[in-house]
């Protein structure tokens, strides 16, 4: 029987991260946060000066940067360790969302991280977040879900967890980057934003954290 995957897809701010994280903790499940190596290499290609719409660098970048994550034994968030630098922090500005958004729409950068991303596939589970895990990286997940929210909403969120993070951000500086990004994202060429077919969309505007999770909590459990 192959190993069960759990694709969560959808744009910024929809939840993923949080539920993501959560329903691999309920399950025992790896976790996969594909966008993190995404931001890792915008964040690598960026440090090295390379220009991000110069696509034979940015692969190169993409092929040779040396990702790994890190689970802290106390649960805290995960380390994403890149080119042996701690870059968690780093790479959660979005400036570096922004350099991700862009050095995704190159389909050989995209390419260079498939095989890393279907690694991740391992005993007991995989819960997969992104934007083209159903659709793309993993087409044969067992269970597609599609999460989404009102962009005000998405930004909200977002503003919420950057100011934690003590980062400096506007609410309406953010709301236009994430709808540029999101605009990005779906109306690129190669693996655009879309709910894969047979996703279960969860509009998650107004709903608490603790009732997303136990919707995709039931899927799996129900199938
Ligand atoms: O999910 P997160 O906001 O960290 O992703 C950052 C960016 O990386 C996205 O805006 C998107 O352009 C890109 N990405 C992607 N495919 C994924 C995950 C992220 O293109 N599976």
């Amino acid at each position: 029987k192959p190993v069960p995957v759990l694709a969560i897809d959808g744009p910024s701010g929809s939840g993923k991260g949080t539920i993501s994280r959560a329903v691999a903790d309920a399950l025992g499940w790896h976790l996969l946060d594909s966008g993190a190596l995404y931001r890792a290499v915008g964040y690598a290609a960026s440090m090295a000066g390379i220009d991000l719409s110069d696509s034979a660098a940015v692969t190169r970048c993409a092929e040779t940067t040396k990702i790994t994550f890190r689970d802290l034994k106390d649960g805290g968030e995960t380390r994403v360790i890149v080119n042996g630098h701690d870059a968690t922090d780093e790479i959660r500005t979005e400036t570096c969302g922004a350099a991700a958004s862009a050095i995704a729409a190159i389909p050989a950068v995209r390419t260079a991280l498939f095989d890393k991303q279907r690694s991740f596939r391992k005993a007991p589970g995989l819960v997969a977040d992104g934007r083209d895990m159903g659709t793309v990286v993993f087409t044969d997940a067992t269970y597609k879900i599609f999460l989404t929210a009102s962009a005000d909403e998405r930004a909200r969120r977002r503003y919420k967890q950057l100011k934690e993070k003590g980062l400096a951000v506007t609410l309406s500086s953010l709301l236009r980057e994430i709808e540029a990004r999101d605009e990005r994202d779906a109306t690129r060429k190669v693996a655009p934003l879309r709910p894969a077919a047979g996703a279960l969309i969860i509009d998650t505007t107004g709903i608490p954290v603790a009732e997303v999770i136990a919707r995709v909590l039931t899927v799996v459990h129900t199938g």
